[in-house]
């Protein structure tokens, strides 16, 4: 079935490798980002190569309008939203109390604020067709406390709890959520949050096509949680069977 599919930070990375698997696959896109100039490049693009529609929404995810204005939006334009791809965000490294305190909150309005809102305005929708549904973006953060980015990993954590608990509330309907779980992936990432040359990048990282290509790979069968990378599967999985106090150390040496 041929879906609409918003996706938001679609203007690079990950979100963007993303928006070219479901465009390869003939549906239609929404375009969510800041940056205007990298969105339309992409949507010409896939409109080219794949033959489908692929429509540029500009917004500020940190603007706590920005989710209603969106759908607003959304509707004056006559799209109706099939699938759902919370990807935007963002982190910051260092001590939560020198960080900038407005760059901190900006996260969480963008990691977690306008996904639920998003989420929560376009889910009814999704339901009442009971077609498409919703691919959110965590991270192996999400799995333990992260100190020197102590907002990002808490933030990632509410995103993989929350997306969880929709993957069982829409059971028995037609509607798939899946959460995406990257470990350090090759995107503009490293930059926006200051982490060049940091322990948990030197052990190496993903493409974001292959980490995009694992999630759209279990959104398509439904699968509540998607880890790309044997190494983040088997890190992820020792974690489970370690002491919290033992994970947030290790976590915290990596995070220098
Ligand atoms: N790279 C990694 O190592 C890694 C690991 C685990 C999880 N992740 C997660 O993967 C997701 C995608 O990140 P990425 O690695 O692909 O990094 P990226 O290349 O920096 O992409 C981030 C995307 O989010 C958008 N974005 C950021 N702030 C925004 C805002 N205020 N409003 C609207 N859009 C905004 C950016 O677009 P504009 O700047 O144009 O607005 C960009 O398209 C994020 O949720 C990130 O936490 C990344």
């Amino acid at each position: 079935m041929k879906h609409t599919v918003l996706v938001t930070g679609a203007s690079s990375g990950i979100g963007m490798e993303l928006a070219r698997l479901f465009a390869q696959q003939g549906h239609n896109l929404v375009l969510l980002a800041r940056g205007r100039q990298a969105l339309e490049t992409l949507a010409a693009e896939l409109q080219t190569q794949h033959k489908i529609a692929a429509q540029v929404l500009e917004a500020d995810l940190a603007d706590p309008q920005a989710p209603a204005a969106i759908v607003q939006e959304l509707g004056r334009r006559n799209l109706h939203i099939d699938v759902l791809v919370n990807n935007a965000g963002f982190g910051l490294m260092g001590p939560h109390a020198t960080l900038d305190t407005q760059r901190q909150l900006d996260m969480v309005q963008v990691n977690i604020h306008a996904l639920v809102h998003l989420t929560r305005l376009l889910l009814p929708g999704m339901l009442a067709r009971n077609t498409g549904g919703v691919l959110n973006v965590a991270s192996t953060a999400a799995f333990q406390a992260g100190p020197n980015m102590a907002v990002y990993y808490a933030s990632k954590a509410f995103v993989l709890s929350y997306t969880e608990a929709l993957h069982e509330e829409v059971g028995g309907t037609q509607l798939h959520v899946s959460c995406l779980c990257p470990g350090p992936t090759h995107t503009g990432f490293v930059s926006a949050a200051g982490m060049e040359g940091v322990g948990l990048f030197k052990l190496g990282a993903q493409s974001a096509l292959d980490v995009a290509r694992v999630g759209l790979a279990a959104f398509e069968r439904n699968q509540t949680i998607a880890i790309p990378g044997l190494k983040n599967k088997l890190l992820t999985i020792l974690g489970k069977f370690s002491p919290r106090y033992a994970t947030r150390k290790i976590a915290q040496a990596l995070n220098r």
